[in-house]
């Protein structure tokens, strides 16, 4: 019958493009996190952990002619949307409240990327979630039982890998050369923004490179629990303003508190609540700490 080889045709492409998307969204994942350096917070784990093996298995399924294939997707692609939907909301909405479940280590607040003024992480995998999901459905219905159905074509699964895999390939090389190059060309001393440890003024805030770079990471590392304002967040982060440590540090020794964090059981300790080490990021290099800590001192406390 015409139509129902027609029907398993598009079924087919269906499960292509659900591979696609897979794809695409594991080695996007990766691509954050290995290369730009992003920290995956739980809800981020808790995604992948949904997304990565469909990867696999919507392969496997369609090599093997799987008719199963959407009923084993569907329950990943399904919770993946429930869980990418929450933590977008949380992003970008009040209505889950304050964001307490994450605190511990990267707050699932912290935006890293923000498109258009919409588009975040969770967006993206979002609409992962929901390819597939259409996609299994259009297979599922479209299949054709009785039908002897075609043999998949071969090459779009293997074009797919390939050419994600390559893609990959190429992106991650080209940045790690990119940062070894960087790192080369980095001057002796690590900590040039903290000249002015022995606690002078801060020199008037132009906006030095050092400055922009504190800003933006503090806008994505630390002001989740601390605020944009840097006045602080009752539960999450003190404010900087009225910081009795601040003002009695050297920059110096703040850089060593934001590394080694805070426990709530430290005499140090003011609030009761955790400050994690390196406020959840373990990829901040000293130099960025320090550009983050030189932009503090400039903006929130009191000179
Ligand atoms: C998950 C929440 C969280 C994040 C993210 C976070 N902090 Fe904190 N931070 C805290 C908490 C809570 C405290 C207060 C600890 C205390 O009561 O002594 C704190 C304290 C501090 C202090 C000491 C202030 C004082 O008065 O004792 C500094 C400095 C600081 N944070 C810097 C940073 C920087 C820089 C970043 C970003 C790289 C950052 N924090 C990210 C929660 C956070």
């Amino acid at each position: 019958m015409e139509s129902s080889a027609s029907a398993n045709r598009m079924g087919s492409w269906a499960l292509y493009g659900a591979l696609l998307a897979a794809w695409t969204a594991m080695l996007g994942s990766l691509y954050f996190s290995e290369v730009r350096g992003y920290v995956p917070c739980t809800l981020c784990w808790y995604q992948r952990i949904l997304m990565y093996p469909l990867a696999g298995l919507i392969a496997f399924g369609i090599l093997r002619r799987d008719r199963h294939l959407p009923l084993l997707v569907l329950p990943f692609s399904l919770l993946g949307q429930g869980v990418s939907t929450y933590h977008y909301l949380i992003q970008k909405t009040t209505i889950f409240g304050a964001p307490t479940a994450c605190a511990a280590g990267v707050p699932c607040t912290t935006v890293w990327i923000n498109w258009l003024g919409f588009i975040t992480i969770p967006l993206l995998a979002m609409i992962a979630f929901l390819l597939i999901t259409i996609a299994m459905i259009t297979a599922y219905y479209s299949n054709q039982p009785d039908e002897e159905s075609e043999t998949p074509l071969r090459w779009p699964v293997v074009a797919v890998i390939a050419g994600a895999l390559l893609l990959y390939g190429g992106v991650y090389a080209q940045a790690q050369a990119a940062k070894e190059a960087k790192a080369a060309a980095l001057p002796v001393t690590v900590l040039a923004g903290t000249e002015h440890a022995e606690h002078n003024p801060v020199e008037p805030a132009a906006a030095s490179p050092a400055l922009e770079e504190g800003k933006t990471l503090y806008a994505q590392a630390c002001a989740a629990c601390h605020g944009a304002d840097g006045a602080g967040i009752a539960t999450l982060g003190n404010g900087f303003d009225t910081s009795a440590f601040m003002a009695e540090s050297d920059d110096t020794a703040v850089l060593a508190m934001v590394r080694a964090g805070r426990e709530p059981g430290a005499v140090e300790n003011t609030s009761g609540v955790a400050m994690p080490a390196s406020g959840g990021r373990p990829d901040l290099t000293d130099q960025q700490l320090a550009a983050i800590i030189g932009y503090i001192r400039s903006e929130f406390t009191q000179k």
